[in-house]
Formats: structure tokens, sequence, C-alpha cells
């Protein structure tokens, strides 16, 4: 960082696209900042977007799924979105790394967990082979690990899906990124462990000051990390505010319905609560509001495109429903309004 970056943005997104090869769009016009050190959480229903619109951040998405525009994509005022394949090399997996929801994934079974991060490390840092073990053994004690030396020379099989989760984390970790992109970082495991792991993320990012972009489909989980989320609706982001404002004055109908999702202590529930319906597919989405045939306080002129315009309650907080100037600062009662 230097003095002409320091007060820019760490990433800042712009109209960003994503077309799959068949034609429909996945991503719509979707903008957004992260700031450095900041804990930022994208939340919507699988099929929403959020994982395209994470990879392409590191312009990842591979060329056989779809095709990725944007007005901009800058990481400390640089702009990644003219940057050839291999000028993004250093970025990826250096400036900014991604763990997954499957962190057997993430890992080569054929090579023992230490090697790997060990080359991530020399791919990304002129470093010699021992000052690159010595980072690697010190990732892995950050990402919680004990008996690091046995989990050094582990095959990924011979670890738990616990320890494997810690090990990707290790492996993010090692060249020391100034965003790490967690996308469902702990949906696939058990409970206790995923409270291990989302104490893991906010420690290290208080240690390390590095932001995070935290995917989830659970408000939960954001209530424990985010300082800022963004709801993702069908390809668009529908509300944008920090996370208390999140939980006290959701202004958009889908956010509401998110949060009447979560488990209550006063509304006791034999099943888990689901939003009736389901995300429109690509290339299915309704005219107007995309979340309008699942709405519960439709009312009409929401079929019309023109009324989509974000509407602000003030420069924090931001969603896109002609019903938001009434819903703003309404508290959520978890019935409705
Ligand atoms: N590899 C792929 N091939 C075809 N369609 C895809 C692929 N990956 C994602 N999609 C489609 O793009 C949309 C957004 O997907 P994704 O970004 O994975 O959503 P999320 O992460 O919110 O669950 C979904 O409708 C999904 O079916
Ligand atoms: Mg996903």
């Amino acid at each position: 960082m230097n003095e002409q970056t320091r007060h820019l943005p760490l990433i800042e997104v712009r109209e960003l696209t994503v077309r799959l090869c068949s034609g429909h769009v996945v991503v719509d016009r979707v903008s957004f900042e992260i700031n450095r050190g900041e804990c930022l959480s994208l939340v919507g229903e699988s099929g929403c977007g959020k994982t395209l619109c994470a990879l392409s951040l590191l312009k990842a998405v591979p060329r056989e799924v779809g095709q990725i525009s944007a007005a901009s994509i800058r990481l400390e005022g640089r702009e990644l979105t003219v940057l050839s394949d291999k000028k993004m090399r250093p970025v990826r997996g250096g400036c900014i790394s991604m763990i997954f929801q499957d962190p057997t994934a993430a890992v080569n079974p054929l090579f023992t967990v230490g090697s790997q991060i060990v080359e991530t490390i020399r791919a990304h840092m002129r470093v010699s082979r021992k000052e690159a073990a010595e980072r690697a053994r010190s990732a892995l004690v950050d990402a919680g690990l004990t008996e690091t030396r046995r989990i050094f020379g582990s095959y990924p099989h011979q670890l738990s899906v616990g320890q494997c989760q810690r090990a990707t984390i290790a492996l993010a970790l090692a060249t020391e990124p100034l965003l790490l992109i967690a996308d469902e970082p702990t949906t696939a495991l058990d409970v206790t462990v995923q409270r291990q792991i989302l104490d893991l993320l906010k420690r290290l990012r208080s240690k390390r000051r590095m932001a995070l972009l935290l995917i989830t489909h659970n408000l939960s989980v954001v209530a424990q990390l985010a300082d800022r989320v963004l709801i993702m609706y069908a390809g668009h982001i529908v509300e944008s505010a920090p996370a208390g404002k999140i939980f006290t004055a959701a202004a958009h109908p889908y956010t509401r319905a998110l949060l009447d999702c979560l488990p209550s202590v006063e509304i006791r529930r034999e099943e888990p609560h689901t939003i009736p319906g389901s995300v429109p597919q690509p290339g299915g989405w309704p005219s107007g509001c995309r979340f309008l045939p699942r709405c519960e306080f439709t009312e009409p002129g929401c079929e019309n495109e023109q009324f989509l315009a974000p509407v602000e309650q003030d420069s924090s907080h931001t969603a896109r429903c002609r019903l938001a100037g009434i819903l703003f600062g309404k508290a959520h009662t978890g019935q409705g309004v």
C-alpha cells in the first residue's frame, strides 16, 4: 500500500455481469466495494449468483461456464479487467485467496499438506525452501491446527474434514492475502466445527488485518462476523447495509424473508423454516422485481422494471424495492411488518 492507494477501497467492483454460455445472465450489473480489513458478507439462497460473483473478482470463471464483463474491477486502484491471465497469476492466491465449501476439492490428494503450502508460497513469494517451510508451519498454527509436524507431512485423506478445512485456510493465508474470499466455508461441516471455523476466521481477521468476503446462505453466520452485508437475489444486489441494520431495519422483503428463516427463541417450529417457492432459474426471471412471485408485500406496479432502481435510506443503506421507503425504519418483528 502506498500513499496514493491508502484512501481507496481495497477492491471496487462496478457493473459486474456474468453471462453463461447459454446466453443467460446470472450476475447482473453488480457494484460493491470492500475496504481494507473489512468483513463484507454476500448472502442469498443457492443459485443467486454468489459464487460466480466471487470467482469474477479473480477472473476465474471458467471459459466453458461463462463470460464476465465489468465497467471496472479495481484492486488498490489497479484495474484488473485489462490484465492478461499471466498478470492475474500473482493476484490469484497471492493478493486474493479463496476457500470453498468442500475443503477436499481445494487440496491435491497426491501431495502432502506441507508440500502444497510450500509450493504455493514459492509461487507467490521470493523465499528459500527453508523459509517457505517455516511460513507454512506458522500458517498451520495460525489456522488453529495442533500437531503441525504430523499435519505438515500428511496427505489430505489422512485428515478429518475440519482439519482439512483448517489446512485449506492455512494454504489461503500462507501468501498473506489482502482479501480472503470464504465461499460457504462452514456449510459442509458439523455444527461444532462450524463454530470453531467461524471463530478462527474472526481471530485471523483481526490478527492479520485482512479483508474477508464471507459468502453464505445463512444470516446467523453473518451476525457473528460481518461489518457490512450485501443481499443477493437472482443476480441482483437487492439490499446493502451495515450488518446491524440488516437485523434491525431490513427494508427488502427478501431480506425480511431470510430473517424469518432464522431459528427463533419465541417461535417454536417443528421444521426449519424456508421461504416458499424457489429462486428462479437463469432465463426464467420475471420482469420487474425478480422476487415478486415469492413476495408477501406486492403491489400493482412491482412487475414494472422502472421501479427497480435502488432506494436509498442513507448512503450506507439501499434496497432495490419500491416499497423500501415504507419498510425502512420499520422494525422487523419476524412476522411481517
Ligand atoms: N458451471 C456451471 N454451469 C452452468 N451453470 C452454472 C454453473 N455454475 C453456476 N451456474 C448457474 O449460475 C447461477 C448462479 O450460480 P452460483 O454463482 O453458483 O450461485 P450461488 O453461489 O449463489 O449458489 C445458478 O443458476 C447456476 O445454476
Ligand atoms: Mg455458491
